[in-house]
């Protein structure tokens, strides 16, 4: 696994728990991949994951619009309900409005214990309502954590626009993803991915400082994993 050890224990300066996954992802690995919302940046990503050799399931509340989106990608790509998606993938993405994440978690609540799951998601007061504010307050990591209770969350992907994320892989490492997760295992694994599809990932910490992940923050944007982790050593 390729964790950056060093990024990690700098800036968290915390211990990290590490849980045991139900899988064992060795770099290079093709993995399954749930996606649960296949809109602007669920169907981006994914068609990125597929790209990288990983298999992925599309998933949302219309299971024709997911099937047609599958269609379109080709081999790899493939779709299901939510819960389908869900038991499928050896990882999730999650990528619906955070006024979503309630039904998200409750649905598949006994589906996400124990599994990684990146979370793009945003908090935003306009579209979301009062969650969004309540999310903003507690930081959108734990809240996060709060509402898809025993995943092993990661957030990224958060702040750049999803008409880029596919194209990362054409200069490799080029641009970085800050990323922020509570557990070792899961940082790595969303690692792997993230490089996988072109992003150099730079943890910049616990879940607690994934409330800098949130559009409108000194590391929303594209940035290079160097400025990501200037900005990261500067950050409260
Ligand atoms: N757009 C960006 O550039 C961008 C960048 C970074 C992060 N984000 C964040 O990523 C998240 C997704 O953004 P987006 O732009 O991809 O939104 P979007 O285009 O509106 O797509 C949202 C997806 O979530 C699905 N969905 C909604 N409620 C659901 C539920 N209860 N269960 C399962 N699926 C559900 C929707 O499909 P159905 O309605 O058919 O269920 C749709 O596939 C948001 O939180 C956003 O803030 C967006």
């Amino acid at each position: 696994m390729n964790l950056n050890r060093r990024g990690f224990l700098i800036i968290s300066g915390s211990a990290i728990a590490v849980a045991s996954l139900p899988f064992v992802a060795r770099a290079g690995e093709k993995l399954k991949i749930g996606m649960i919302g296949s809109g602007r940046v669920g169907s981006a990503l994914g068609n990125a994951l597929v790209l990288a050799g990983h298999e992925v399931m599309f998933s949302s509340r219309h299971l024709e619009d997911d099937q047609s989106l599958a269609e379109s990608i080709g081999a790899g790509a493939s779709a299901g309900t939510p819960r389908e998606a869900a038991a499928f993938g050896d990882v999730l993405f999650v990528a619906v409005p955070y006024s979503a994440l309630p039904d998200v978690g409750e649905d598949l609540a006994d589906l996400i214990k124990g599994k990684v799951i990146i979370d793009a998601c945003n908090p935003f007061p306009n579209r979301d309502g009062e969650i969004a504010d309540w999310a903003r307050e507690k930081g959108a990591g734990l809240a996060s954590a709060e509402l898809l209770p025993g995943a092993l969350i990661v957030r990224a992907f958060n702040a750049i626009g999803s008409a880029r994320m596919g194209a990362a892989y054409q200069e490799p490492g080029a641009v970085g993803m800050p990323i922020a997760g509570d557990d070792a295992e899961a940082v790595a694994v969303a690692s792997g991915l993230i490089r996988d599809i072109g992003y150099e990932p730079v943890l910049i910490g616990g879940l607690e400082m994934g409330r800098h992940l949130i559009p409108g923050t000194p590391l929303a944007g594209e940035h290079s994993a160097e400025e990501i982790r200037q900005i990261a050593a500067g950050l409260e």
